[in-house]
């Protein structure tokens, strides 16, 4: 049942050669019609795989989940999560696109757009930070994609670097909504959700954690902002802004909201941030007034075009 409904159903058209007539046959797609190969990313209960179709040549990746894993940690319905998440953004700029979902008797298969740039971390791993040029350059797309799912009623609650990949053309794609948090939409309304439904769970990862999480003990869509705070931050800074030897001693740190910028960090990302990084959810910077700030001055939300430039030459940020 769970595949049934996700898997695709391929029209492929079938010329009789004697009639020349012309007809069109369902097919389903499944793990036959790939060839597996790399292994692209781990997660705790998934493993991303690359796949090539083996009538196209496509590539994808493949997200594979063990069910009897699943069901021994009693994750299945974050699984469900993720596909429904990616079902209600799928097409959406800047969100990892989900072609469809099958199983076999061992796993289940997202079958997932492949971004063949990596993660974001990567990158600024290998270049230690970034120029404010790229930080604008990415930050931008990322506050955009982060506004569309909030737009669509869905909370990701572990935005962090690892889970921004990057396309081709270096334009970021958001990926594994397993832990994001699904809204229903207002009764009265044909198109909005109730963003301020609270979420108790923990869930995310500690350098991005927000201090409401961490202190109340829930989460609304303000988790988000804050983390792309902290990705921000890391861009110019090469580390995130809470980092503690253990995951006890991070948590301190973002409860009391304690860091501190780098020399030389550029004073308008600094005054950004500071906005951000604000203990009370209802104080920070909303993104409407994040897309508003000096940092982004030249950057224009509304007409694409963030989604259209060039990526720039990446560079470290240099004080
Ligand atoms: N790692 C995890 N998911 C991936 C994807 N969709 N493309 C490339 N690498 C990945």
């Amino acid at each position: 049942e769970w595949a049934e409904r996700g898997a695709a159903k391929i029209l492929r058209e079938v010329t009789n050669p004697e009639t020349g007539k012309t007809t069109k046959h369902v097919v389903k797609k499944g793990i036959k019609d790939f060839i597996f190969g790399d292994t692209l990313g781990d997660g705790s209960y998934s493993t991303v795989l690359l796949a090539t179709s083996k009538e196209s040549g496509k590539k994808y990746a493949v997200k594979v989940l063990s069910k009897e894993y699943l069901i021994r940690q009693k994750k299945v319905k974050y699984v469900n999560i993720e596909k429904s998440a990616l079902q209600r953004l799928n097409n959406s700029r800047g969100i990892i696109k989900l072609f469809f979902t099958f199983q076999d008797e061992s796993s289940l298969y997202f079958l997932l757009e492949y971004a063949p740039n990596g993660d974001f971390l990567s990158v600024m791993k290998k270049f230690g930070s970034l120029s404010e040029e790229c930080a604008c350059y990415y930050a931008a797309q990322i506050i955009d994609s982060i506004s569309l799912l909030h737009s669509r009623g869905i909370i990701h609650r572990d935005m962090k670097p690892e889970n921004i990949l990057l396309d081709k053309n270096m334009k970021i794609k958001l990926t594994d909504f397993g832990t994001a948090k699904i809204l229903d939409p207002e009764p009265d309304s044909t198109d909005s959700f109730d963003l301020f439904s609270r979420s108790k769970s923990f869930v995310g990862t500690a350098e991005y954690v927000s201090p409401e999480l961490l202190n109340d003990n829930y989460v609304d869509f303000r988790c988000d902002i804050w983390a792309f705070g902290c990705i921000l931050f890391q861009m110019i800074a090469g580390k995130p802004p809470f980092k503690a030897t253990n995951e006890y001693l991070t948590f301190q740190k973002v409860m009391k909201v304690q860091y501190a910028f780098t020399a030389g960090f550029p004073l308008v990302i600094r005054d950004l941030v500071k906005g951000i990084l604000v203990k009370q959810p209802d104080q920070r910077l909303t993104i409407p007034q994040i897309q508003k700030h000096h940092f982004f001055k030249d950057v224009n939300f509304k007409d694409g075009s963030i989604w259209e430039r060039p990526a720039p030459e990446i560079q470290p940020y240099k004080v």
